[in-house]
């Protein structure tokens, strides 16, 4: 395989809608979630947790997310039987890729500060988590959808809405097809140089 650095990482990834059938080897994810780890995170809290569904796991994970579809009224305007082709849909689509990683992490009721700290650091870890794969061929899908907020389905994963946020589902796996780069915007309208002290007052006026 050919050696990538992390800039041919960062600009080659792409979030992977179409995977290979063949599962991730257990300790090759085992290595790549070990490697994440090292993203940056406050009072070394390391507060990352993972629930990894795979085999048939995936099909029940996928139908928990689509009853909380139902509950949060995403499929509303479906008649009964495109409902059941939807169903059907949705479990091709959990079916068809090896392995999908909730990420959550526990709340410590501290009034806010320090939980976005930690939502902070695992989107680090997840990010680096994306880059390590993609330097093995891996890809992957970053979804956060308004189902993480849905009480029943925190619950039907096993988890409190009072204890746990869930912050993403990673979908991971062999590409089958890469999509096309879209690019990025020039950073230029996104950045403010301060550099005197006059620039500083004009700016909070
Ligand atoms: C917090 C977050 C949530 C996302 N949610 C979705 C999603 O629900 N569905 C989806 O197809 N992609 C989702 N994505 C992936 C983005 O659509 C994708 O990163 C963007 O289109 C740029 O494409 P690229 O990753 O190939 O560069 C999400 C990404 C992030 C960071």
């Amino acid at each position: 395989m050919r050696k990538i650095n992390i800039r041919d990482s960062i600009l080659g990834r792409r979030t992977i809608f179409d995977y290979k059938p063949e599962k991730i080897d257990h300790n090759l994810l085992i290595s790549l979630f070990n490697d994440a780890a090292y993203a940056p995170n406050h009072h070394m809290k390391e507060p990352w947790k993972l629930k990894v569904y795979q085999d048939e796991a995936r099909l029940v994970f996928g139908r928990k997310i689509v009853e909380s579809y139902i509950r949060l009224g995403l499929l509303n305007n479906l008649s009964k039987e495109d409902l059941e082709k939807a169903r059907r849909k949705y479990d091709r689509f959990f079916y068809s890729i090896p392995h999908h990683i909730l990420f959550y992490m526990d709340k410590e009721n501290d009034a806010g500060y320090q939980d976005d700290e930690n939502y902070a650091a695992v989107c680090a870890f997840i990010q680096n988590f994306q880059l390590l794969a993609w330097e093995k061929g891996i890809g992957t899908m970053w979804t956060a959808k308004p189902v993480l907020l849905d009480e029943i389905f925190i619950k039907a994963v096993g988890l409190s809405a009072e204890k746990q946020r869930l912050i993403a589902v990673l979908q991971v796996g062999y590409p089958n097809k890469i999509p096309r780069s879209r690019g990025r915007k020039r950073m230029d309208d996104s950045i403010e140089w301060i550099q005197s002290q006059s620039d500083n007052d004009e700016r909070n006026a």
